[in-house]
């Protein structure tokens, strides 16, 4: 997209060139629709479109209609609707000058401060075709802003200021700490949660319907639930399970994400709780082996098994610590035979102070 609009400064003033051909993230012509992947092919066209943030829409919805758009900083984990909401308000702004007004860049384009004293001031500081009474504002949009380096921060706290009155700037980011605080007190800040399960169902509702896809509950659930609130996994990984089976059910969707079974994590767990050290190595082993689970995905799943059964605070205390330690180890590339034993020593010893703390 940047480059449809790097070459927009000089061209303002002149001819409106023709709409961009379909680049990046701007609206999709039809034919690319169908082969698309569903994370574009559903990216939320207008503001209504986004699921969840109702506040947040909705405040920057009742901004742009009275022609008072802040500064932006948008910031949250991935997949929540960051660029998706700003696109949709340069969409409803703009209209079909979406090319002309506005400069988008994003982490793959270079995040110097040579770009902020050239591309970022041309653009700002070229005049702009007015549409209608008002003289339109020009919108910066700096995608993936924690990938600036700090120069380039430092740079654009002065060119966010002079250039206010005919340019916004809109900053998104993942991590908000990466920001410096002069530009994040520039800036009006809104934080993009993880979405909630309902509205993940909901969109994923949306979606399955318009698809005529044949879902079931446990599917549904299954999709929900290994999204954690990041809508362009759920959609990703609803795609990929349609493709490998017909019938999206709870087990095609685990079997698709290669993510352990909640069955399966209660078996491990049982073993764990209730099998001597060797049958449980044996065990676990073979349906490591059998259904290809990667031994930090079960750590991960049992660690929170851990957190739902009962136990004195002590013994669960000490297990979630040693738990944690093994998925340290774990993303060192250690021996998984060996962080295996480890897991298993670690339940051995909390089945023994469990059974102490009963006597
Ligand atoms: N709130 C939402 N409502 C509807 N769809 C959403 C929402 N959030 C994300 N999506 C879906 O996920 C895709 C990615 O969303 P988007 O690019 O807006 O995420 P992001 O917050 O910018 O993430 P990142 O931090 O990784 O850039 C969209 O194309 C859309 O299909
Ligand atoms: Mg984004």
């Amino acid at each position: 997209m940047a480059g449809a609009t790097a070459a927009a400064p000089m061209d303002i003033d002149a001819a409106a060139p023709p709409p961009p051909a379909f680049k990046g993230k701007g609206p999709l012509p039809a034919s690319a629709v169908k082969s698309s992947p569903w994370v574009e092919k559903y990216r939320p066209q207008s503001l209504a479109d986004v699921a969840a943030h109702r506040d947040i829409v909705d405040t920057i919805d009742r901004l742009t209609d009275e022609n008072r758009l802040p500064h932006l900083l948008l910031y949250g984990p991935p997949g929540t609707g960051k660029t998706s909401t700003i696109l949709a308000v340069a969409r409803k702004i703009y209209g079909s000058q979406y090319g002309n007004m506005i400069l988008e860049l994003n982490a793959s384009d270079e995040r110097g401060i040579g770009v902020v004293r050239q591309q970022i001031q041309d653009f700002a500081s070229a005049h702009s075709l007015s549409f209608g009474a008002k003289p339109a504002v020009k919108l910066v949009l700096l995608d993936e802003a924690d990938a600036m380096t700090k120069d380039a921060q430092f740079a654009l706290r002065r060119v966010i200021e002079k250039y206010t009155r005919s340019t916004r700037f809109a900053l998104i980011c993942n991590h908000v700490n990466k920001i410096i605080p002069a530009l994040q007190s520039r800036c009006t800040r809104f934080r993009f949660a993880p979405l909630d399960g309902s509205h993940v169902t909901e969109r994923l509702q949306h979606i399955i319907k318009s698809e005529g896809l044949d879902v079931d509950e446990g599917g549904l659930t299954a999709l929900v639930r290994l999204s954690n609130g990041d809508m362009r996994k759920a959609l990703n990984i609803l795609q990929s399970t349609h493709m490998a089976s017909q019938q999206i059910t709870e087990e095609a969707v685990y079997l698709c994400t290669g993510n352990p079974m909640p069955k399966d994590i209660e078996q491990i767990a049982f073993w764990l709780l209730n099998e001597p050290f060797s049958s449980s190595y044996k065990y676990i082993s073979d349906m490591k082996m059998r259904k290809g689970l990667a031994l930090i995905d079960i750590i991960r799943e049992v660690t929170m098994f851990v957190f739902k059964i009962k136990m004195p605070s002590d013994v669960r205390v000490k297990l979630i610590n040693d738990l944690a330690d093994i998925e340290y180890r774990l993303t060192f590339a250690c021996n998984d035979k060996l962080q295996l034993g480890a897991l298993i020593s670690t339940f051995t010893t909390a089945r023994t102070a469990l059974v102490a703390s009963a006597d």
